[in-house]
């Protein structure tokens, strides 16, 4: 297995282009399954969970293909559809793969999918998906570890589902489900997240009637086919909101390009409330400097447009470098704090009860070996490598690179000491 090395305490100066986000790209490629004509997605970022994707749709005997220039384009065309199966072996490695079962009940009326199972952040369910497709006229079942959908009639039927929990995949899923339902179909309780917009801009171009994107009420009035189109897949947040704490723990001056800072709202005021600087240069830019003086602020996760949980485990990163006390709240994930007591292994000052880790700052950092549990996780122990003397050596970086585009590369350009140690050289 990959491992990262960091030698840190090297200022990051220079800049940065923000790629395409991993969680639009994967409801993009999911609602691709919707129609029989070709789907053309720009702006799609290099990572692991995206070739899981693609890997996936071809089970189904969709054609992907993927061009390299300019950019990273997906095409898919999934004129008939055979398989209309999500496999243990690529849901395991990825649990949004859940994103093909509303697509294919929509399409074909059946549909078989492994439950997702365990998670290092929490017991993640999918009850939500599957209560509104039943509430769509579904009937589901579970055996050998997989759900069994069958719809009762051909087309699914509209509905209105009322979301026990804010959920982003289950949002996104019953928006593709409904999208080719018969009549109207309200969804309240729904994310607001920019990628559950992206998702809503994607399916218009494909004929899909849908309002209400942004807010939590969404009216999706099914239609009986959907076409092909071309998207851009949204610039992806959580990686610029991680290059922003990169230039704050550092010290250093980053301009982060080709990124949305109106999605950024929360984590750029909580830094800004710590001390950092930060600018916003223009419609897709950003610039982060070194605070004078970082201070410790309570942050609560919370659902968009509230403080991401995907960016929390950079921001205790952050938090450890600052002065006096910061408390920080999980709302969304429960047992999302494997990474602090690596943290603590390099010498943080934190302490955890239940959803609640207490951050207390600022504390020297030292390097050591320490193991990467999840995507965002990952992200955290490489800022906190970045601010430790000595070494730091990231064990299980695939993890990362489920989500990072070539992350290594993109920190290298600013002036970190990282690399990447393949394993047989390790
Ligand atoms: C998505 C994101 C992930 C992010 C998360 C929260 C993708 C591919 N992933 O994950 O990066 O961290 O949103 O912003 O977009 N829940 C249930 N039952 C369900 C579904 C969810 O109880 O059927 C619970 C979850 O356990 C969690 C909460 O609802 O506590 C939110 O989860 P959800 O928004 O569904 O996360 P994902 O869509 O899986």
């Amino acid at each position: 297995m990959d491992k990262f090395r960091i030698k840190g305490g090297k200022a990051l100066r220079g800049t940065v282009e923000i790629s395409g986000a991993k969680n639009s790209a994967l409801p993009a490629m999911a609602a691709a399954l919707l129609t029989a004509e070709k789907v053309t997605l720009h702006n799609v970022p290099k990572v692991r969970d995206l070739i899981t994707m693609a890997k996936l749709l071809a089970f189904m005997d969709a054609k992907v293909s993927v061009t390299e220039v300019p950019a990273s384009d997906y095409l898919i065309e999934a004129p008939t559809l055979n398989h209309a199966e999500a496999p243990y072996e690529l849901v395991k490695t990825m649990r949004a793969s859940i994103l093909t079962l509303g697509p294919l009940m929509a399409r074909l009326g059946m549909a078989r999918v492994s439950l997702p199972g365990g998670c290092a952040i929490g017991a993640r369910p999918v009850d939500l998906h599957l209560k509104a497709l039943e509430q769509m006229g579904v009937e589901i079942s579970t055996s050998h570890g997989y759900i069994e959908a069958r719809a009762s009639k051909r087309r699914l039927k509209g509905a209105h589902i009322v979301f026990e929990k804010i959920t982003v995949t289950g949002t996104e899923n019953i928006l593709m489900a409904a999208a080719l339902a018969e009549g109207e179909t309200v969804l309240e309780n729904s994310a607001r997240e920019p990628e559950v917009t992206d998702l809503v801009a994607l399916l218009r171009k494909m004929g899909a009637k849908i309002e209400g994107e942004g807010t939590s009420t969404l009216r999706i009035r099914g239609v009986k086919k959907l076409h092909g189109t071309e998207h851009t897949v949204i610039p992806d947040r959580i990686e610029t909101g991680t290059f922003l704490v990169a230039g704050a723990i550092t010290g250093g001056d980053l301009t982060i390009k080709n990124c949305a800072p109106e999605h950024l709202g929360a984590v750029i005021a909580k830094m800004q409330q710590a001390g950092v600087p930060i600018e916003t240069v223009n419609k897709t830019t950003l610039r982060v400097r070194g605070a004078q003086k970082l201070v410790g602020s309570d942050m609560t996760t919370e659902e968009y447009p509230g403080f991401a949980t995907d960016m929390q485990a950079q921001y205790m990163a952050l938090a450890t470098q600052a002065e006096g006390t910061s408390v920080i709240t999980e709302t969304i994930f429960e047992n999302r704090y494997l990474h602090a007591s690596e943290m603590i292994r390099m010498g943080a000052n934190i302490s955890v009860d239940g959803r609640r880790a207490v951050v207390r700052g600022p504390a020297q950092l030292s390097g050591t070996t320490v193991q990467a549990s999840d995507l965002r996780a990952s992200a955290g122990l490489v800022l906190a490598g970045l601010v430790a003397s000595g070494e730091t050596f990231i064990d299980r970086v695939y993890h990362i690179d489920r989500g990072y585009e070539g992350i290594v590369e993109k920190l290298q350009g600013v002036g970190a000491h990282i690399e990447r140690v393949h394993a047989l050289a390790s």
